[in-house]
């Protein structure tokens, strides 16, 4: 059994790709999360107690026991994934983007070079997004060779990290791969993000934020698929290359908020368009990307990946996880998270 280092696995994506990790049985699983805000172990619950899992609570960036751990385990790969993703965050707060994402990731660069000195047989898997390739027009997709060209500072932290790890590919033979996928969205969505924030909106007869005209466009994709995505890539991939993952999925804000809302109203037995009337138009996010989409063909030509769900399947399950998952939702909206989103959408 191959013992692999997974970090951000109390997260939202890292808790799909842990489980389906562990429950392979071809992995021992250590998770190394440092619980932020976003780092939930309620999302792992069902393999918590599995023997082929460790939980380890701690820092990307405390190199000492980075260090330390790649003495103690003889880990064959890692997949990285913490980091601090929220793009609003990051526009109030910067500095914490560059501490987790750039220089976390280079403290377990540093380790994975120093630990491996046999490089066969080994991977440094980091997980980015394709925000590093900055925004789109009407018309276009990103593809691996698009240029960088990150317009906020959560992309801007997650570009320097890609150069990190290429540069230490290059420089120290270190074999890696990455991809960049598109939003994300399903079970255990922290909400802040678009689709779980109006999940719990629309629960809780709020106001429906929606920034500026809602014309913005997103790419959306299933987790478990990015997780399925992430499995192939790891096993079937090739060292130094990049791979794209995406949904083929293209929304405008305005459209995805009025169809959860019909899907919705549907589930919860209103009439149709009451929660429509929740929507309100606010300001608009700073430097405020207008388009995200992905070609994926690389992966679906070399690896045969395709996303196996229809958006509107996916945003049914999604719904249908929240509605069954009261406590959850509950517990990670206790504590500081009303105080950050009446801060945030105060002034908007
Ligand atoms: P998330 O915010 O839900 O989870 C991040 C996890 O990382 C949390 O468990 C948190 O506790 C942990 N973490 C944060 N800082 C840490 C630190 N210093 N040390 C150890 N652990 C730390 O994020 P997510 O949405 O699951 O995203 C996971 C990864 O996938 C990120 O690298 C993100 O950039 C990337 N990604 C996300 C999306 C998306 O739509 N959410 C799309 C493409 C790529
Ligand atoms: P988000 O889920 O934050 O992901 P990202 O910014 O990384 O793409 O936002 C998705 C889109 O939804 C983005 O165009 C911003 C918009 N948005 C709103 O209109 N209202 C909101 O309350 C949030 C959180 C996002």
């Amino acid at each position: 059994m191959k013992k692999i280092l997974v970090t951000g696995g109390a997260g939202f994506i890292g808790s799909h790709v842990v489980r389906r990790f562990v429950k392979s049985r071809k992995y021992f699983v250590v998770n190394l999360d440092k619980l932020t805000y976003a780092g939930n172990l309620e999302n792992l619950l069902d393999v918590e107690k599995d023997a082929n899992y460790q939980f380890i609570k701690g820092d990307i960036c405390d190199s000492e026991l980075i260090n330390r751990l790649f003495e103690e385990h003889d880990f064959k790969g890692v997949i990285h994934l913490a980091a601090e993703s929220h793009v609003d965050r990051s526009i109030s707060n910067p500095m914490e983007f560059i501490q987790t994402n750039v220089v976390g990731t280079v403290c377990l660069l540093n380790a994975a070079k120093d630990a491996w000195k046999e490089k066969e047989s080994r991977r440094f898997y980091h997980v980015s997004t394709d925000e590093v390739y900055g925004s789109l027009r009407d018309k276009g997709l990103f593809t691996e060779t698009t240029a960088y060209d990150p317009k906020s500072p959560y992309s801007a932290s997650k570009a320097s990290s890609d150069h990190f790890v290429r540069a230490y590919g290059n420089t120290y033979n270190l074999p890696f791969v990455i991809s960049n996928c598109s939003n994300n969205y399903g079970p255990n969505h922290f909400p802040e993000k678009l689709i779980p924030l109006m999940i719990h909106n629309i629960r809780n007869k709020k106001p429906l934020p929606v920034y500026g005209k809602g014309e913005n466009v997103r790419d959306w994709l299933y987790v478990e698929d990015h997780a399925r995505a992430i499995e192939l890539i790891f096993e079937k991939g090739i060292n130094g290359e990049t791979y794209n993952i995406g949904g083929f999925n293209e929304w405008k804000n305005i459209d995805l908020v009025n169809l959860l809302c019909d899907i919705m109203d549907r589930k919860i037995g209103n009439q149709q368009g009451t929660s429509r009337k929740l929507i309100t138009f606010v300001k608009d996010r700073a430097g405020h990307d207008l388009r995200y989409a992905i070609d994926a063909s690389k992966l679906n030509e070399e690896l045969g990946w395709k996303p196996s769900l229809q958006f509107e399947e996916g945003l049914e399950r999604t719904v249908d996880w929240f509605f069954e998952n009261e406590q959850w939702l509950n517990d990670v909206t206790s504590g500081d998270y009303m105080k950050y989103y009446d801060e945030h959408y105060t002034n908007r």
